[in-house]
């Protein structure tokens, strides 16, 4: 196999044994699969070697002994977050990425997030503040946290600046003070009001992500009667992909309908600072 393209001579990307594979078919269809040596990898009805992956550079088209065509590609961690096996609900990158966005989420950030469940918020949240931020997880079951921590490590690694702590925030309080965000995904955020005021910095942002109207209003409702937050936002991300081939340019059949209202706001004291006279304005 000729496995270094003339369009990149020097310094090829290779899949090693132990990384991970996306294979990307016909119509859009992926596999993800980890290239362990010895093992095969199950395709759309055929099995495929791992040792004719291994050595492979990335971005090569390969041809299946039953003439299937596939992308190779390291996948991105909206990919692996869309394909990890999972019992709980995720919070989809198209979320994701508005949260982390709006949130003001950035490197050296420290955050805590309140219900990691399998962990996409969790993994997006870690890579966001690098090494030099912190990020605490709260999380009440611990078959979940056990979860989050082996995605954690298969996706990013060693990240000695996150920890997941098997708590409930909502009768221990959070041990954490001065933060600059606090990302909740639990059914009843009202009960973590107490809980979040000492903990968030004044400025700070805190988001919710809930499935049902109810729930925001009750919780919009609890937060904004506390007096301790303000500049409350409600939006819903409804993301339509389309279909662009040839003359079949449309939007794509199947879309995902609903998955949640982001609820965001900002931390506020309660003093009200009287400024001085306005000063002479002079154009
Ligand atoms: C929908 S899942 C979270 C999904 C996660 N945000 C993600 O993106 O993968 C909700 C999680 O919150 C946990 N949970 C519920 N109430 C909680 C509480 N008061 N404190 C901590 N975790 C809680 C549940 O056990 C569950 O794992």
């Amino acid at each position: 196999m000729d496995q270094l393209s003339p369009e990149q001579p020097a310094g090829a990307d290779l899949f090693q044994a132990g990384d991970e594979i996306l294979l990307v078919g016909r119509m859009q269809r992926e596999f993800l699969a980890r290239l362990t040596p010895g093992q095969r990898i199950k395709v759309k009805g055929e099995y495929l070697k791992t040792e004719s992956l291994i050595g492979l550079e990335v971005g090569s088209s390969v041809v299946t002994p039953l003439n299937a065509s596939y992308l190779a590609l390291r996948p991105t961690l909206a990919e692996r977050i869309l394909n990890m096996p999972r019992q709980a609900q995720i919070i989809y990158p198209k979320d994701l990425g508005l949260i982390l966005f709006w949130a003001d989420i950035r490197p050296g950030g420290r955050v805590v997030e309140i219900g990691t469940g399998h962990g996409a918020m969790t993994l997006a949240l870690v890579r966001a503040v690098g090494q030099t931020g912190r990020v605490t997880s709260y999380e009440i079951r611990a078959e979940h946290a056990r979860r989050t921590r082996a995605n954690v490590r298969r996706f990013l690694g060693q990240t000695p600046w996150w920890e997941v702590k098997l708590a409930n925030p909502a009768e221990t309080g959070l041990e954490e003070t001065g933060l600059e965000a606090v990302i909740i995904d639990v059914p009843a955020p009202w009960e973590l009001v107490e809980a979040v005021i000492p903990a968030l910095r004044p400025g700070g942002s805190l988001a919710f992500f809930l499935p049902n109207v109810p729930q925001v209003v009750r919780a919009v409702d609890a937060f904004r009667e506390s007096g301790k937050f303000a500049n409350f936002q409600t939006m819903e991300a409804l993301l339509r992909p389309w279909n662009v081939e040839g003359p079949s340019v449309r939007p794509q059949m199947r879309i995902t309908g609903h998955t949640g209202f982001i609820t965001l706001c900002r931390r506020k004291l309660g003093r009200v600072v009287r400024l001085a006279d306005p000063a002479d304005i002079r154009w």
